[in-house]
């Protein structure tokens, strides 16, 4: 039989949250990913969850007291933060949160977590006052300072019943974010304090109350620009159309349907930004009038639409003097860097994504995406096939190089 050992090992530990259950799942799925998982747990934490629960699930046993060990003189903190590739605590409590930005080592989790010269990860978990707290707020910064990862937390329903900031990520978000730092390190946070706007899915425009003119669109390539903008420092307005996936934590969303109100959302939140994506596949045509009641068949032998253009919203920001940073999306069926290149000068865009269409296994609404992206300083970068994730790095690495090529870059 085949028993590769695993390439990493990443050091869980689990503080005293109700979220602890869901803590569960996370180790599930990073064994399946063949990562070995060993869990140190607070006493706190044992109160919710039972180290056996753990040890079941990770296949070692957990280490919840600092003297519980059976080989002292191997002094179990040490040898795990030798072992370790990366420490993710979660949840993380507001309690354990403060003693790791102070330093305070006082049980085996903490002490285990000065130790380690890993890259770390923290996603908090409490009651929405807890999390605003001054006290708590400054200790985050001071972890973020430090180069810890903050992860979310997300908005929502909490334990109490109460609804706001302060929910743990989603088991997957969490393990995706242990994976991207596992294969690429820590993110640099190069877009620190920028105001990212991107754009996203397709546009629904109405021909009667009930039937839409829209695009195969997914949304995914606009969601995983703005997922890697946040993770990159970004604070993030996804603005999108009808899509059925569930929005990037730690990003303000605002949903939209009809290419107007895509346009009057965008030009509004792009005032305030430094950078625009526009990833949204955004209907050019729009039907001139919208029917009153649904249209029978039997109304007519054919149905003629009437359609008139919609906002140019690249080009409207375009001529905007002293605007943000536009990154354009161009998706062709043919002379696709040619005409790219065109709509580049034309709508006066920094970077256009060059994106082929009608490719099955890629682009619109597929998982996958290859594109090249050109920029006004004859930059021309080719990505992919990769997944849509990707992509999206690469596509902000070519606009950071963008950035210093044309002298506008501050990181
Ligand atoms: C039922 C229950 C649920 C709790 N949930 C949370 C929580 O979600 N987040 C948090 O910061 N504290 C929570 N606490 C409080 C912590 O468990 C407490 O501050 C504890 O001292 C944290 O210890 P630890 O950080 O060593 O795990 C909860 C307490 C109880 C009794």
């Amino acid at each position: 039989m085949d028993e590769t050992p695993p390439v990493h090992t990443v050091v869980l530990a689990v503080t005293g949250g109700i979220a602890a259950y869901k803590v569960c799942e996370v180790v599930r799925r990073l064994r399946d990913h063949d990562i070995a998982v060993r869990v140190a747990m607070t006493r706190a934490a044992t109160q919710l969850v039972g180290p056996t629960t753990f040890a079941a699930l990770s296949g070692h046993r957990v280490i919840t007291s600092l003297w519980e060990d059976p080989h002292p003189q191997q002094i179990a903190h040490v040898r795990w933060a030798e072992s370790c590739d990366l420490f993710c605590v979660a949840p993380a409590t507001a309690g354990f949160i403060a003693k790791m930005a102070h330093g305070i080592a006082d049980d085996f989790a903490s002490t285990l977590h000065l130790a380690v010269a890993a890259p770390v990860l923290v996603a908090p978990a409490m009651e929405d006052d807890m999390f605003r707290s001054p006290a708590v707020q400054r200790n985050l910064d001071t972890l973020r300072r430090r180069g810890v990862q903050v992860l979310g937390p997300g908005t929502g329903a909490l334990a109490s019943g109460r609804h706001g900031p302060g929910r743990m990520l989603e088991p997957c978000h969490i393990v995706e974010a242990v994976l991207r730092t596992l294969e690429s390190g820590p993110p640099q946070r190069w877009l620190e304090g920028k105001r990212v706007v991107v754009t996203a899915g397709p546009t629904w425009e109405a021909i009667d109350p009930i039937r839409v003119l829209t695009n195969r669109s997914s949304g995914r390539m606009g969601y995983a620009m703005a997922d890697c903008a946040r993770d990159l420092g970004a604070k993030v307005v996804l603005v999108t159309g009808p899509t059925a996936l569930m929005p990037p934590w730690g990003v303000v969303v605002a949903s939209v349907e009809t290419a107007e109100q895509m346009a009057s959302a965008t030009l509004e939140r792009a005032a305030e930004a430094d950078i625009v994506v526009m990833t949204a596949a955004v209907a050019d045509f729009t039907p001139g009038e919208v029917a009153a009641d649904k249209l029978k068949k039997s109304d007519a032998g054919s149905l003629r639409l009437d359609l008139v253009p919609t906002t140019d919203i690249l080009a409207e920001l375009g001529r905007r003097e002293g605007g943000p940073l536009l990154v354009g999306f161009a998706a062709e069926t043919r002379a696709l860097e040619e005409s790219a290149r065109g709509k580049l000068a034309d709508k006066r865009c920094d970077l256009m994504v060059a994106n082929r269409v009608g490719e099955p296994e890629l682009g619109i609404g597929a998982s996958r995406n290859a594109v090249i992206v050109l920029d006004r300083l004859e930059g021309r970068v080719e990505l992919g096939p990769a997944p849509k994730r990707q992509i999206s790095t690469g596509i902000w690495n070519a606009v950071r190089d963008y950035r210093r090529r044309a002298g506008i870059a501050d990181d």
